[in-house]
């Protein structure tokens, strides 16, 4: 396998050059420019961690997440002052963890600092686990200018919630403060392909989502990365691709309408994820920022985090620079995860036509049945989301694993090579 994705990347990108990322890094970032920017922004504070869990995240403790957050607003000052007077504009801002509602009171002062250099057009989401769903925590996000929160169900029943290592929460409170705290979007995540997961089992959960008052859901299959502490055995592809198409057509007879791989609004055609954004800027640790150009992630480590903030450095662990056919397929591979991408969008990011580009594979993925083309849109069939899933479930194990592995390990580490 290591070797076809090896020739897969040397086909796509016409060249021999891996992807290197390596340690030298832009102290100032070229993003005034860019259009189609989404922000976002990195707590990586829990009060309990999960074993399944792999992002970075290290136990609350108030003095540090304290410090945390003013190095965290002096990150965005030391980046938002590069565009001189002008004020940027943005898609979004999506506040991620970790459990963010951790830095509730600060809250109005990070995005404070960010609206000093950003306008952002379509709403702030944050991050929530379902024990801090309460009315005053609601209150005190949609007065900060919160319009959008994810919560991080993984599921309503007991038997997978054990599975996970996680305890069941108090739903109805959760529920009663959804219905008095209005948001834009309520966004309710779920982990499928459980040890004994049926699809029956599943459609109660996205039930009592829809019920309770989601109207965006987030359903991603359990993924087994490498440095994760659990013992959770993983389901039979086979099984995980009928379970998947069952939700799909569930969720579209409900009249959802698939956002992405993984996701499904009430609403047609929003976007949601900090991920499927074509450029984004990020602040935090573990925080990662595509450009046109390059590709940079922070270090995971929170004390090194602040220590380069107080010299006034980025804290970028690792840099990759794009020759122009990566950045294409970056951008494929990311816009695919929408399961949709448009000739015009390409051709305006890249000024030159996907065809010209691509038309073979184009042609070959159309002949397998992988993708539909109609009114200059490629659209992913469920076979072809099916391969999508399963590409990017290796690529996450190989490549997103190893280097989250070495970023926890090292907080500067020399390069990485794909
Ligand atoms: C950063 S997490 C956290 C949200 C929040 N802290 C919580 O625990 O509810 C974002 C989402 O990633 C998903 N996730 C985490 N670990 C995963 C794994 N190993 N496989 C698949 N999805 C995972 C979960 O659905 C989770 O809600
Ligand atoms: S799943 Fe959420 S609460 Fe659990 S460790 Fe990960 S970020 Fe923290």
């Amino acid at each position: 396998m290591s070797f076809l994705t090896t020739a897969a990347r040397m086909w796509l990108t016409r060249s021999a050059k891996p992807f290197c990322f390596t340690k030298e890094y832009d102290q100032n970032l070229p993003y005034t420019d860019t259009q189609q920017l989404g922000l976002y922004i990195h707590i990586p504070f829990c009060r309990e961690i999960c074993s399944f869990c792999p992002y970075c995240k290290v136990r609350y403790e108030k003095q540090l997440a304290q410090r945390y957050i003013d190095a965290l607003t002096e990150e965005i000052h030391l980046v938002g002052k590069q565009q001189g007077n002008r004020k940027k504009t943005v898609t979004s801002l999506y506040i991620g963890g970790g459990s963010p509602a951790l830095a509730v009171d600060r809250l109005a002062e990070i995005i404070g600092v960010v609206k000093i250099y950003f306008e952002i057009t379509e709403g702030i989401g944050i991050e929530l686990h379902p024990d801090e769903v309460t009315v005053p925590l609601l209150q005190k996000l949609k007065q900060a200018g919160v319009t959008k929160i994810s919560i991080g169900i993984q599921s309503f029943q007991e038997t997978f919630l054990k599975v996970l290592g996680r305890t069941s929460s108090d739903y109805e409170t959760m529920f009663q403060a959804i219905r008095k705290v209005a948001f834009e979007t309520v966004s309710m995540d779920f982990i499928f392909a459980l040890p004994g997961e049926t699809f029956a089992l599943l459609k109660q959960d996205i039930d009592t989502a829809f019920e309770g008052g989601a109207d965006h859901i987030a359903i991603y299959p359990f993924i087994d990365f490498s440095f994760a502490e659990h013992q959770i055995p993983l389901m039979d592809n086979r099984e995980k691709r009928k379970l998947l198409e069952d939700i799909t057509s569930y969720c579209r007879e409900k009249g959802c309408y698939r956002e992405s791989i993984w996701t499904f609004s009430k609403h047609g055609g929003k976007k949601y994820s900090s991920m499927t954004r074509e450029n984004f800027l990020g602040f935090g640790c573990s925080a990662t920022t595509l450009l046109e150009k390059q590709f940079k992630i922070n270090t995971f480590s929170v004390e090194e985090y602040i220590r380069r903030i107080a010299v006034h450095h980025l804290p970028t662990a690792l840099t990759l620079r794009f020759t122009e056919r990566q950045r294409m397929v970056y951008y494929l591979f990311w816009t695919a995860y929408t399961t949709r991408v448009s000739e015009a969008d390409f051709e305006g990011f890249f000024g030159v036509p996907l065809r010209k580009k691509y038309g073979l594979e184009l042609w070959l993925a159309k002949r397998l049945k992988y993708i539909t083309h109609h009114g200059g849109i490629y659209e992913m069939t469920s076979k072809g989301a099916f391969y999508y899933h399963y590409y990017e479930n290796y690529y996450t194990l190989s490549y997103i694993d190893q280097m989250w592995n070495l970023l926890r390990k090292k907080a500067f580490p020399e390069k990485i090579r794909f």
